[in-house]
Formats: C-alpha cells, sequence, structure tokens
C-alpha cells in the first residue's frame, strides 16, 4: 500500500529543467561541445558536477580542464542558473502539480524531495509549495547521485516509511531507476521513461484516480 510519495523537484514540481538545459547550453558552447537535445535529456536528474563531466566527455574535451577550471565553470553554470530561477514564481509549478499536492495532503499522504540539485530549497521557497513536504534529502550527503537508489531510500526514511510503501515522481531515466532500486513504485512523466512502473506523458495528467487506473 501507498502512504508517501517522494517527488523529484525540476521537471516534475517546477519547471526549472528547462533552466537547467538554457544554462548547460551555454557551457557546452564555451567549452566546445555540440548541444544535442540526448545530451539535454542524458543530462536530468545529475549532480552539478556529474552533469560537467558528461558534457566535456561528449566534446571529447574530459582531460583539457584542471579541477579547479571545472569547478569554476559549474559556477559559472550556477550563476547563470540563479539568474534564470529568480523569475520564477508559484505560477511555474507545473501544470496539476499544485492539484495534485493537494489531493496527496487531503487524503494524508506524506511527502517528501528527492532532488539533486542543491538549489531545491531556495526553487521550493520561490514556488511557495515548501510546506507540502515532512523533509528534503541534503543531496550533498550522498555518496552516489542517480541512478543510485540511495537518495529515494533516504526520502522514504524521511517520511518513515518501507521503500514498498512510498511512490517516487521522476522526469528523468536515471530517476526511474533510482526508485526502482530503492524498491519503491516508480512514477514517470515524459515519453522516454520506458522502465517507469506507471508512466503519464504530462504532469496535468497525474492524480491518486489516474495512478490506481493504470496499476490496475
Ligand atoms: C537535478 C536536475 O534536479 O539537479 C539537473 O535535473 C541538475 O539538471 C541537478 O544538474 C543539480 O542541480 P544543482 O541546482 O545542484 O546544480
Ligand atoms: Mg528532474
Amino acid at each position: 500500500d501507498i502512504k508517501g510519495f517522494a517527488f523529484d523537484l525540476d521537471g516534475v514540481i517546477a519547471d526549472s529543467a528547462r533552466l537547467h538545459s538554457k544554462a548547460w547550453h551555454q557551457t557546452a558552447d564555451t567549452v566546445g561541445t555540440t548541444w544535442t537535445p540526448e545530451l539535454a535529456e542524458n543530462l536530468k536528474g545529475v549532480s552539478r558536477m556529474d552533469s560537467l563531466e558528461m558534457i566535456l566527455k561528449a566534446g571529447g574535451h574530459e582531460n583539457e580542464y584542471t579541477q579547479a577550471q571545472k569547478e569554476e565553470l559549474a559556477t559559472a553554470k550556477n550563476t547563470q542558473y540563479l539568474e534564470l530561477v529568480k523569475t520564477l514564481t508559484p505560477d511555474d509549478v507545473l501544470p496539476g502539480m499544485k492539484a495534485f499536492l493537494d489531493e496527496l495532503k487531503a487524503n494524508g499522504y506524506k511527502m517528501s524531495v528527492a532532488s539533486a540539485s542543491k538549489n531545491a530549497p531556495t526553487i521550493l521557497k520561490q514556488l511557495k509549495v515548501m510546506d507540502y513536504f515532512e523533509g528534503i534529502v541534503d543531496p550533498a550527503k550522498l555518496h552516489a547521485g542517480k541512478p543510485d537508489p540511495e537518495i529515494f531510500s533516504l526520502a522514504a526514511d524521511v517520511l518513515g516509511l518501507a521503500p514498498a510503501n512510498v511512490a517516487g515522481l521522476e522526469d528523468s531515466g536515471a530517476g526511474i531507476q533510482s526508485i526502482n532500486a530503492a524498491g519503491e513504485l516508480s512514477i514517470g512523466i515524459g515519453s522516454e521513461l520506458s522502465e517507469a512502473a506507471v508512466r503519464f506523458d504530462r504532469t496535468d495528467e497525474v492524480s491518486l484516480a489516474a495512478i490506481k487506473a493504470k496499476l490496475a
């Protein structure tokens, strides 16, 4: 029985995946890596430094930068990302997700956040949705990011629930793998998530009734 939900943030609650992409696209241009839709998709759910490594590798530039230069590139990306984040308001909660959070709250489900982003608290505050959640997993404390199960296991701990009683929501392939490996019910939002136990094309399709219908 599902008693709680662990939410990814970027691309699930917040319309911020496009802002990450915009900022990383600029990084790719800076280092001379061609930006492709495939690269953009593969970066979803991946931590800041791992994302930079993937961008460098995609262009064969992985050996051209020192650790200090890599940290500078990552900091520059985050500075630009935070500029874009300033424009986010409660209207940038993705379609239907506020209603879904309200539905879960009204029905006594517990909620936590399992985002790879160190900026998650900032964004949740800006979207005015912080109060829905029992807690947020701190990605700085992880030994391994998505697709490792650690973050979604910790998101179940935050809820005080066994993984079997938790459903995870994700827009990334790495995130769906993390949920599955944690032994939770995976709910994918997006077209490319074939490993998700339940899948929706868009956030505005997600509701308790729609999840139950897909599981039946
Ligand atoms: C994930 C995003 O939620 O967080 C990634 O999907 C992002 O695109 C990652 O790179 C890390 O975010 P931040 O804000 O800590 O750089
Ligand atoms: Mg995401």
